[in-house]
């Protein structure tokens, strides 16, 4: 009897693959965003072959740098958008360290996906959308706002995204921000310390909400960054009128199994990586907030 070539039986095997197993991605491009902070596409590794799973905004995967070790990463691109699929990463540890440095057509593993979304499917038309994000937390939001570009130019609803970034060399995606713009969401970025010709406001996320005109009996609000960011916007927000129980916002903590099964990522009563990333404010993180801050 002749023997399947390795390709083939490696094919095989990742037919019957659970969510443990990491499916090697090939990276395809590699795009460096600010100095420490790199976007990578991948597309399945066509030997062995094996099928990109869909995915929803908000949702991450499990990236292995093959001999150092795995992280957690938000998808970045949209779901069903042309291309490869994007990940956004700051170089913090070592295994970011690994994949960030990854060169063009080398293999990462990917599992996933994991984690509740953002849901914007529930969101009804005609609500404001309003996007606070900090530092790397626009990634994770950044498929959402691609999406929600094109509902404003259906005049389905307004979005409103505001960003801060520490200082105006890291403000991440400028080419984004610009194409949103041009698409009809209100953008506004703050930094914590400006520079010689930035005109834009300086100090924390909180400084500009006040100032966005959206309309807090009907708005739906996505946060995402430092858990500080998250609780003093989420706050200000509710002081503004917003609903606690349309504030999302998304909960980091150290993953390691990525489907409930190790305690690694456990918050009060929650797994983050089956119960979270997105958690409602109200009711949920609010709670958690507090018991973090006794
Ligand atoms: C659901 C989820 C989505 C994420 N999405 C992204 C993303 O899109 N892009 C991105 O760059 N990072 C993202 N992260 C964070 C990323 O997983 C960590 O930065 C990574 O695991 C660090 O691994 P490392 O080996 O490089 O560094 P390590 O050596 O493990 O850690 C380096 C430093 O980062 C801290 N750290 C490690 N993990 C976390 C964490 N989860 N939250 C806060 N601090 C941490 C450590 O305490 C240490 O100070 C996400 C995390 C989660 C849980
Ligand atoms: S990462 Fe293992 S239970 Fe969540």
């Amino acid at each position: 009897m002749q023997m399947p070539a390795v390709t083939e039986r490696a094919a095989g095997l990742l037919a019957g693959y659970g969510p443990l197993t990491p499916l090697p991605y090939r990276i395809v491009d590699r795009r460096v965003e600010l100095e420490d902070v790199v976007t990578l596409s991948v597309a399945p590794s066509s030997a062995p072959s094996v099928e990109p799973r869909p995915f929803r905004h908000g949702q991450f995967n499990m990236l292995t740098a093959f001999g150092v070790g795995e992280a957690a990463i938000s998808v970045s691109s949209a779901p069903g958008a042309d291309g490869p699929l994007e990940h956004t990463i700051r170089d913090v540890g070592a295994v970011t360290h690994a994949l960030c440095a990854a060169p063009v057509g080398s293999t990462i593993g990917v599992r996933g996906p994991f984690g509740h979304d953002w849901d914007l499917a529930s969101v009804d038309d005609g609500m404001d959308v309003v996007v606070v994000a900090g530092g790397i937390g626009l990634a994770p939001l950044r498929g959402a706002v691609r999406d929600l570009a094109g509902r404003c130019q259906g005049r389905a609803g307004r979005t409103f995204v505001l960003v801060g970034a520490r200082s105006p060399d890291q403000i991440l995606f400028p080419g984004d921000l610009e194409e949103w713009r041009a698409a009809g969401i209100y953008v506004d970025v703050t930094v914590d310390i400006g520079a010689p010709g930035w005109v834009g406001s300086v100090g924390v996320v909180t400084v500009v909400l006040p100032r966005a005109p959206f309309e807090p009996a009907n708005t739906v609000a996505l946060l995402c960054g430092p858990e500080i960011m998250m609780r003093f916007a989420a706050r200000q927000l509710v002081d503004q009128g917003v609903d606690p129980g349309r504030i999302r916002v998304s909960l980091e903590r150290n993953m390691q199994c990525g489907v409930g099964l190790c305690g690694h990522c456990q918050l009060g009563p929650l797994l983050l990586c089956r119960d979270g990333p997105v958690v409602t404010y109200g009711g949920v993180a609010d709670k958690l907030f507090m018991e973090r801050n006794r």
